[in-house]
């Protein structure tokens, strides 16, 4: 399939949905970039902990994204960024980063520097975004919702196997901890809670693969186009 016309693909979920790879996936198959919204959200994380600030004071994050320079750019078909000339890295996904993202995605001030950020990304072309309010926020437009989840304890089972061995989570009950804290937060709180946007195409993805999952999508791609698949 060809990347003819401009279109972004959202792609929402709870972690370790699968999201990732679905989204990777997808991007690739239609010749799009890849956009992993949640890293933006680690990246402002990352550097609120490496200046020392406490991430569950607002004010401070706020402060935070008002002083620091924060671009991106595209490297192997992903959109990534730097925040003042540094790129995290594997950083975003240390321990420290995915206990305290949820605090600092939930500051509304936070949200709207991210989203307006990620509307941005759309210059450079077609893009599979993925994150949790792609579809209701980001994105409201875009024909092409969907919605990825899984059980909990299939969800921890993938995260734990793909974390490095360093991450600093001991065991796949620690991840489980985690993860539903991060739900918790992610689906209570007031700012854009995790939810399944208007038209989105809802994919359980607990007992398929990954490529089960993209021909689902890419199938409603072309039926909402009109083209065979
Ligand atoms: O990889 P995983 O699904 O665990 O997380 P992620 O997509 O990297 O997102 C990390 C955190 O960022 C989430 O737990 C949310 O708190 C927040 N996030 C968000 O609020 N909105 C998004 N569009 C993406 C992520």
């Amino acid at each position: 399939m060809s990347d003819k016309a401009a279109r972004v693909i959202a792609i929402d979920g709870p972690s370790a949905s699968g999201k990732s790879t679905v989204t990777r996936m997808t991007a690739q198959k239609l010749g799009c970039l890849y956009v992993d919204s949640g890293s933006f959200y680690r990246g402002i994380t990352w550097k609120a902990l490496r200046d020392g600030l406490d991430t569950a004071d607002a004010e401070q994050v706020i402060a935070l994204i008002n002083r620091m320079e924060m671009t991106s750019h595209i490297q192997d078909k992903s959109v990534m960024f730097s925040i003042d000339n540094e790129e995290p890295g594997d950083q975003i996904r240390s321990q420290p980063v995915q206990e305290h993202v949820s605090d600092i995605a939930a500051v509304p001030e936070v949200r709207a520097f991210v989203v307006s950020m990620l509307r941005d990304t759309a210059r450079f072309g077609s893009v599979a975004m993925e994150g949790r309010d792609i579809g209701t926020v980001v994105f409201p437009d875009t024909p092409y919702k969907y919605y990825l989840d899984a059980d909990p304890e299939e969800r921890a089972r993938r995260r734990f196997s793909e974390l490095a061995d360093d991450s600093g989570y001991q065991n796949v009950e620690a991840v489980y901890a985690s993860l539903k804290r991060r739900d918790r937060k992610d689906t209570t709180r007031t700012a854009a809670p995790l939810q399944i946007a208007l038209g989105a195409k809802v994919i359980d993805s607990t007992a398929m693969t990954a490529e089960e999952v993209v021909d689902i999508i890419l199938a409603d791609i072309h039926r909402l186009e009109g083209t065979a698949a």
